[in-house]
């Protein structure tokens, strides 16, 4: 059987945890997809640096257009971050008729909706399951194995580094400096870090699930955003009395004027499952009006867990490629609904 072709865009903390994926599970991933997947071009900025992960330099490019006009590679996996000039690549892939992948929350939370007709009007698949919480599945059991209920709430853990950090405050006294500088080394936080410690990583993450949740075209800039840079250890430590901690929580609820869609930190009773949710792990509660509750917990960043992801994703695009059924599982209509004006 013929390989399926992809274009990995990006070789930093995800794009090696997605590499390393498809070369150790290949027999696996094979078996599963009908056809071997194979990584046939990577690009990064730099072809000379040296990698963490062992590459074949021959695979390396700097130039987007060997990706683009490779008619073999029928899917693209951008995980270079950022909109510029990641959005005009993904726009450029899906144009050509190659499925996208992506873990890129930023762009998926201001652009998806434009990014979504320029998928199915190409007929392919756009499937970003890694840029909301890393390796746990949450988008594809919202937008399928749930689909048949009324979402009243969306609510949890969605950012790692501000969940690393806190929980190192906490327990060991660390400073916000120190944590963070930590959180950075173990990959976890965005180029820009304060878009992590200041919620806006949260808000995009909670925009798309919201935007999927309601049916609603709900973008970052509808999300109220306060994030963890005020925090002080005397807040820790008065938490603590109380028999409380503080965690960056994102909530999204339907209410009878509209949603509500908020980030901010939250005194979590220590009782509170949401309590026990430590590190870089993530924990999001869906409320459906048929299911009732549902909680979907695990490693929220990093190489491998978020290389779970996009690999995955890279495998249902390949196999519906394999298929000729592109498009199959990326069909979405966004409704534009009320939000509610939150001011806390
Ligand atoms: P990263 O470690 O900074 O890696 C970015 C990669 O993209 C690097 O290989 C870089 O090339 C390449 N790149 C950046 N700009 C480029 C450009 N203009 N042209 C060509 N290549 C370019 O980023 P990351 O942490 O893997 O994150 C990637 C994406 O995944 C982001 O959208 C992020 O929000 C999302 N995400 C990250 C995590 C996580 O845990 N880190 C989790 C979920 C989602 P060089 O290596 O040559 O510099
Ligand atoms: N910086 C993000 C986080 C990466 O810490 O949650 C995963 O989306």
């Amino acid at each position: 059987q013929e390989p399926v072709k992809a274009g990995l865009l990006g070789l930093g903390t995800v794009g090696r945890g997605v590499y390393k994926i498809l070369r150790d599970n290949a027999a696996n991933i094979t078996r599963k997809v009908g056809a071997p997947v194979q990584i046939s071009r990577v690009l990064v900025r730099d072809t000379a640096k040296k990698r963490e992960v062992e590459i074949e330099p021959a695979l390396l490019t700097d130039n987007i257009d060997d990706i683009l006009d490779d008619p073999e590679i029928g899917v693209v996996v951008e995980v270079i971050g950022g909109i510029h000039p990641a959005l005009d690549y993904v726009l450029a892939a899906l144009e050509r008729g190659k499925s996208v992948v992506t873990a890129n929350k930023d762009m998926i939370a201001l652009h998806g909706k434009e990014l979504y007709a320029a998928a199915a009007a190409g007929g392919v698949d756009l499937l970003f399951e890694g840029s909301v919480a890393g390796g746990i599945p949450v988008i594809r059991p919202l937008k399928q194995c749930l689909a048949a209920n009324r979402i009243q709430t969306v609510m949890g853990i969605i950012n790692g580094t501000t969940n690393y950090m806190l929980t190192r405050m906490t327990r060991e006294g660390c400073s916000f400096e120190h944590a963070l500088q930590d959180a950075r080394e173990k990959g976890y936080a965005e180029a820009d870090p304060a878009a992590d410690v200041e919620g806006v990583d949260a808000a995009r993450k909670l925009a798309i699930l919201a935007s999927i949740a309601f049916n609603s075209r709900i973008t970052v800039h509808d999300v109220y955003v306060e994030g963890i840079t005020r925090i002080t250890a005397r807040d820790i430590a008065y938490a603590r009395e109380l028999n409380y901690v503080i965690k960056l929580l994102g909530i999204a609820k339907e209410t009878a004027d509209g949603v509500e869609v908020r980030v901010h930190p939250t005194f979590i009773p220590v009782g509170h499952p949401l309590a026990a949710v430590n590190d870089v792990f993530n924990a999001i509660f869906i409320r459906g009006d048929a299911v009732g509750e549902t909680m979907f917990y695990g490693r929220g960043a990093g190489e491998m867990p978020t290389g779970s992801a996009v690999a995955a994703d890279l495998m249902d695009a390949a196999r519906n490629r394999l298929h000729h059924v592109p498009g199959l599982i990326s069909c979405t209509c966004f409704e534009q609904k009320p939000l509610k004006p939150t001011g806390l």
